[in-house]
């Protein structure tokens, strides 16, 4: 019998990708898979119900006619309890199930014998560059926050010689240089703004320069050792984080627009950009805080909010990939897809979980209602 895949329709709040697209879906129907898709699953991201007919599924009205027949749930973020309680036992979820925050949900996969694959967690290995969708996303992130910036900057970009006078360039401040943060130095830079950046990996100063921009940095023996083997940033120690603040303090006060993207992965955020710091930028400029889910790089941030302090505009919003659907979803379909065939294998009759793969064993957290991943092993057992 063919494999089932069900493409749910999200239902997070201000969540506007979807997890397949017309592209996708008529690839997967062409491996053999019977494709249904909740009504409506695309139209926030412009895609149709007769696009995906087109390509192959079957649109189903609600979420529970999917659920009772598919083998592998395709979702963008965590669905309710309410939805996972009704997979079928055996079936797979495939999705960003926030790993870090997992105990909420895991009795569900228990319950039904179900796995979780978290498509946070696919390592970031030079094999799985096209499943990484945490890139993908940032990607996209860091271009949208420019494009947040610029409109809320009561001023332009570029430098403008006119009749009327010239008007000076934007001063922007790009802080971690990870995926996000070289994707919003690229933009500012075509922007014309003129762009600076600062990194605790030394690394992130060649890829900076490259892209036309001023490398701001800490000297310290620490930074040598910043970078994990997963390719993520280490938390540093105090001497080094109060360093760090005052070579901030003082480039900040000079800057429009301030980005920034430090990050932790499992760890709340770290404090960059303090409120005493906010004052002393100039009135108008703009700060947009894309760490706001973890807590912030700002304290003044608010998650999804708008918010003007000492006159300086924060934007927190926490999913700026939902504000730009089209292309998000595409490359997140895209990463997906690539997921699937990976887990498919050559016969594409079920998705084979082999835990001797590094990737198939980095992000699934549940197999058949067993937690497998050392990140729910760990958790402390509550009395
Ligand atoms: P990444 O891991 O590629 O980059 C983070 C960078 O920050 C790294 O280069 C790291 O070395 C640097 N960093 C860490 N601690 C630092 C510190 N104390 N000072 C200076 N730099 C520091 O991560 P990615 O994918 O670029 O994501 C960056 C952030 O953006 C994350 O917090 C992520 O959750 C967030 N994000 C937010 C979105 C939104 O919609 N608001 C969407 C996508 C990502």
């Amino acid at each position: 019998m063919a494999l089932t895949i069900f493409i749910l329709k999200e239902t997070a709040n201000l969540e506007t990708r979807v997890a397949a697209t017309p592209d996708t879906v008529k690839k997967l129907a062409a491996m053999g898979a019977q494709i249904l898709v909740e009504t409506g699953a695309g139209l926030n991201a412009a895609q149709s119900d007769d696009a995906y007919t087109a390509a192959g599924a079957k649109i189903v009205k609600d979420a529970n006619a999917g659920l009772k027949e598919a083998d592998i749930v395709l979702c963008v973020q965590r669905p309710e309890t309410g939805v996972l309680d009704k997979m079928k036992e055996g079936a797979t979820l495939l999705g960003l199930l926030q790993p870090y925050a997992f105990s909420s949900i895991q009795p569900s996969f228990e319950k039904r014998k179900t796995s979780a694959v978290s498509l946070e967690l696919v390592p970031r290995i030079s094999r799985a560059q096209s499943m990484d969708v945490l890139s993908s996303q940032a990607n996209l992130a860091g271009y949208r926050a420019v494009i947040e910036a610029t409109a809320a900057y009561g001023r332009a970009f570029p430098m403008m010689m006119t009749a009327a006078g010239t008007v000076a360039p934007a001063k922007a401040f790009i802080m971690g240089a990870g995926v996000a943060g070289l994707q919003a130095i690229a933009t500012a830079r075509r922007l014309g703004a003129v762009v600076s950046a600062t990194d605790v990996r030394p690394a992130a100063k060649e890829q900076v320069e490259s892209l036309g921009a001023t490398f701001v940095m800490v000297q310290s023996d620490e930074t040598k050792e910043a970078e994990t083997k997963g390719g993520y940033a280490k938390e540093m120690s105090d001497d080094y984080k109060r360093k760090q603040a005052e070579l901030v303090a003082e480039t900040i006060k000079k800057q429009d627009i301030v980005i920034t993207t430090a990050l932790i992965p499992g760890r709340p955020a770290p404090i960059l950009v303090t409120e005493d710091m906010v004052k002393t930028m100039k009135a108008g400029s703009v700060i947009i805080d894309m760490a706001v889910e973890q807590g912030g790089n700002c304290p003044l941030s608010e998650k999804d909010k708008t918010v003007v302090k000492h006159g300086v505009t924060i934007i927190g919003h926490s999913n700026l990939p939902a504000r730009i659907p089209v292309d998000s979803s595409q490359l997140y379909a895209k990463n997906m897809l690539n997921i699937l065939t990976l887990m498919l294998g050559k016969e594409k009759t079920e998705l084979k979980f082999d835990f001797e793969d590094e990737i198939v064993k980095g992000f699934t957290l549940v197999h058949n209602g067993k937690p497998v991943h050392p990140l729910l092993q760990s958790e402390p057992k509550k009395k």
